[in-house]
């Protein structure tokens, strides 16, 4: 779409092309996805706009020398119609983004994951927004045992999380039209080195232990199956469903990872015990975790065929040892709040920086 700006001059109206490259709007842009997802959408031609509360903008774990978007720093939940007028897309990531942390508050997850998206992607569609990228989960399969789980399965989420996802997902299919395109990437779990790294995602965890304490005991006995995918692969996703016609993605669900991806967590943590040969693993026996699911990727690799993914766990598990060797991560920047995801915001709230319903509050350090 090409914005016009018209500069009235004493002759004739000047017509100036402000852009002509599609204008994306990405939430959560400061968080482990967004910060690698919006150098990505830069490098692929995209003009791009951040926006993110901030909640764990004092994490940085290291420098990537990427060029970043503009980035507003506002809460979804605040953004009207107007705010999204003139942009193509908008990819929503920005929500409370995993199990442990939506658990902790499962009122406020509703408020924000469900009712804030599909609030958002109503705003979208009043501001003529035609798509909308939505980062789903594969968490929606829930405890699925060993069978193979594609789009068309039920879900059967077992988190409020996971509820979230689906309900999201249910309300936001409901506001497609002509004009307005959503599609749904349900995720596999990501791992991967980002700079706003996550440590409370599977692999980046046992590789953050390996590295630390060179021993990792899990209360798991290993033998929950769990698809992942690497943070760039994800990325990947976007920009390809970006770029792909719109009537190809329209309402579209699509499981984001690889066939070869599905891992049993024992074996997340022999390609951790590859890259970490010091380290010592032991298995406990299942500590309740009744997640499990085994995912089918067919039908990403034929709607958007240009889409691969480069990374397994073994070579996620040798970046990971990279990049602690890089910048000679320590104990404490392992545990620092920021990086596990339910730490920083209990300590937002702790220490009343943000208020009950995750608003900041105003503080006066004059
Ligand atoms: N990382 C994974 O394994 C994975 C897997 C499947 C789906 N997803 C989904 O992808 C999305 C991004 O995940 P992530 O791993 O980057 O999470 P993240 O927690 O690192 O990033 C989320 C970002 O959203 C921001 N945010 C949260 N609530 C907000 C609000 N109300 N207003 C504005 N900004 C807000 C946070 O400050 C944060 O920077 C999430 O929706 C998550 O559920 C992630």
């Amino acid at each position: 779409m090409e914005n016009v700006v018209t500069l009235k001059s004493a002759h004739k109206p000047l017509a100036v092309p402000v852009s002509d490259r599609t204008r994306v709007l990405v939430t959560g842009a400061d968080g482990f996805i967004g910060s690698v997802l919006t150098p990505l959408l830069l490098e692929r031609g995209f003009d791009v706009v951040g926006l993110d509360t901030g909640f764990y903008r004092a994490g940085l774990l290291y420098h990537d020398g990427k060029d970043r978007p503009a980035t507003l720093t506002r809460d979804v939940r605040t953004l009207t119609a107007k705010d999204l007028e003139g942009f193509d897309a908008v990819v929503h990531l920005a929500e409370l983004s995993n199990d442990p942390l939506c658990q902790h508050d499962p009122k406020k997850t509703y408020e924000i994951n469900h009712l804030g998206s599909v609030a958002l992607a109503k705003a979208a569609k009043d501001a003529g927004v035609s798509r909308f990228v939505y980062a789903s989960s594969c968490s929606v399969y829930g405890a699925a045992g060993d069978s193979t789980k594609t789009e068309a399965s039920d879900p059967d989420p077992q988190t409020a999380y996971a509820h979230c996802k689906m309900l999201v997902e249910r309300d936001v299919q409901a506001l497609a039209d002509g004009g307005f395109s959503p599609t749904f990437l349900r995720n596999a779990t990501a791992f991967g080195a980002s700079p706003r790294i996550r440590f409370d995602i599977v692999l980046n965890n046992l590789a953050g232990l390996a590295w630390t304490t060179g021993r990792i005991s899990m209360t798991s006995d290993g033998t929950p199956w769990r698809p992942l995918v690497h943070v760039q692969d994800i990325c990947g996703a976007v920009a390809a469903t970006l770029e792909a016609p719109r009537e190809a993605v329209a309402s579209q669900v699509l499981n984001v990872g690889d066939n070869d991806n599905n891992y049993r967590v024992r074996q997340i943590a022999e390609a951790i015990g590859e890259a970490f040969p010091n380290c010592k693993i032991e298995f406990g026996n299942n500590a309740g975790d009744n997640r499990s699911y085994r995912v089918s990727f067919d039908k990403i690799h034929q709607v958007l065929p240009g889409f691969r993914c480069a990374w397994t766990a073994d070579r996620g598990a040798r970046q990971m040892r990279a990049l602690f060797e890089h910048i000679a991560m320590a104990e404490p920047e392992f545990n620092a709040p920021p990086y596990t995801r339910l730490r920083q915001l209990q300590r937002l709230l702790e220490t009343k920086q943000i208020n009950s319903d995750f608003y900041w509050r105003q503080h006066d350090l004059s």
